[in-house]
Order: structure tokens, then sequence, then C-alpha cells
């Protein structure tokens, strides 16, 4: 499949968000990234509910919510309500994983679980089938305009062999550092999903840029 491109909504501005939110919707992206973190799992808090209102209200394509929180599972039906639907949890937050996942689906949200740069994609192994999503942080979780670790390459193309030869059906997605320099090797590495936040929204032109990230 063509690869998607979802913009990392924490970039945008937040003075302007409806405007951002209408140029992702004008622009080549295919999803909205949104990331939700609490300051206990990672150094940073960024946003909740009022500003998922704002995205419910004014976004005409699918919210990909990414939780960087702990015990993630007190909040799956509220994101639910607040129209996600895809619902990414961090493997490191979750003590009962196969349990969450299902908890996901069942709101009939799609089930995502992002690995930690440090975080081998082995730990997943009995896990895979059941997943929609898989999510590689290409940086530490917490703050935007980080740079690519590259390691993560790595761990796609070792994901996406583990689908071919399995015939699993989830996505790849890849968050963190992404941009033009290195959009063309993710994707021939496996990845479905180009998470951007710095190279779209502090793009001189974020529409051009969407569109050179969605051409690749
Ligand atoms: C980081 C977030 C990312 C972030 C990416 O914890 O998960 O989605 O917004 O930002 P860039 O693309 O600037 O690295
Ligand atoms: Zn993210």
């Amino acid at each position: 499949m063509k690869h998607l491109l979802a913009p990392s909504l924490l970039a945008a501005d937040f003075g302007n968000l409806q405007r951002d939110i209408e140029m992702v919707n004008r622009g080549a992206a295919d999803w909205f990234h949104v990331d939700v973190m609490d300051g206990v799992f990672v150094p940073n808090i960024s946003f909740g509910t009022p500003v998922m209102e704002t995205l419910k209200k004014h976004a005409t394509k699918p919210l990909d919510v990414h939780l960087m929180i702990v015990d993630p599972d007190r909040y799956i039906q509220m994101f639910k309500d607040l129209g996600a639907e895809v619902l990414t949890v961090h493997y490191e937050a979750c003590n009962h994983l196969h349990r969450t996942v299902q908890a996901i689906q069942a709101t009939g949200m799609k089930a995502g679980v992002a690995l930690n740069p440090h975080t081998p994609v082995s730990v997943l192994e009995d896990i895979l089938p059941d997943l929609d999503l898989v999510l590689i942080m290409s940086v530490n979780p917490g703050f935007g305009g980080q740079k690519f670790i590259e390691r993560a390459l790595n761990k796609i193309s070792t994901l996406d062999q583990i689908r071919r030869e399995n015939d699993f059906k989830f996505v790849i997605e890849v968050d963190g550092g992404v941009g033009n320099g290195n959009a063309r090797s993710l994707v021939d590495a496996g990845c479905d999903v180009l998470v951007a936040g710095s190279s779209v929204f502090g793009a001189a032109d974020p529409v051009a840029a969407m569109e050179t990230l969605k051409s690749i």
C-alpha cells in the first residue's frame, strides 16, 4: 500500500489550532497524530480532553492517538468517545498488554502498541497476531523536534520481515525525527505510516511539506 502520512499536532500552533487542523484536512495527510502525555510515563505534559474535543469537532481525517501515559486502561472509553479511531499504548506502560489491546478493540477502535527505542521487537512475539498497528519510536518519547535514532530502521525491517513470514496484518508506524532525509528509507524498510511533527508544522510551507512527504 502507498504509505500514509500522520502530522503530529504536538508541533501545531495551539493559538491557531482550528487553522492548523483545517490545513491538515485540506493537505496531503491521511491521519492526525495526537500525542497525549501525562508527565509520569514521559517527562512532559501535552494536552488532554479539551484539545481532543476541538479536534473531534474540526478534523475530517482519522485521529491516531498515541498515549504516553501510565495505566492507559483507565481512559480507553474516554478516547473512543473523543473520536479516536486508532489508540496506541506503550508496551512499557502496560502490565497486561493483551487485556489492554482487547479492551481497545472491543470499543471498535484499532489497537496499536508502541515500543521505546530501547525495547526490542521480540517482546511482541506473542501478541503480534492480535495487533492492528505497531509504532516504532525513533526518538525517546516526550518531545518533538529530536534527532532520529538510526536503529529504528533495523527494527522496522525486522518487524516487516516477521509480518511477511506470518502474513500478519498490523501496520507499521514510525514516530520521531521523520523528515525528507529519511522518509524514503523508512518506507523502503517496510514502514506504512510516517508521523511527522516539526518537519510539517515547522516548515515554511506546511502544505508543501505534507505533499513532499506523501509523494516520496
Ligand atoms: C514524541 C511524539 C512525537 C512527536 C514527533 O514523543 O510521540 O509524535 O510529536 O515530533 P517530530 O516529528 O518533531 O520528531
Ligand atoms: Zn507520537
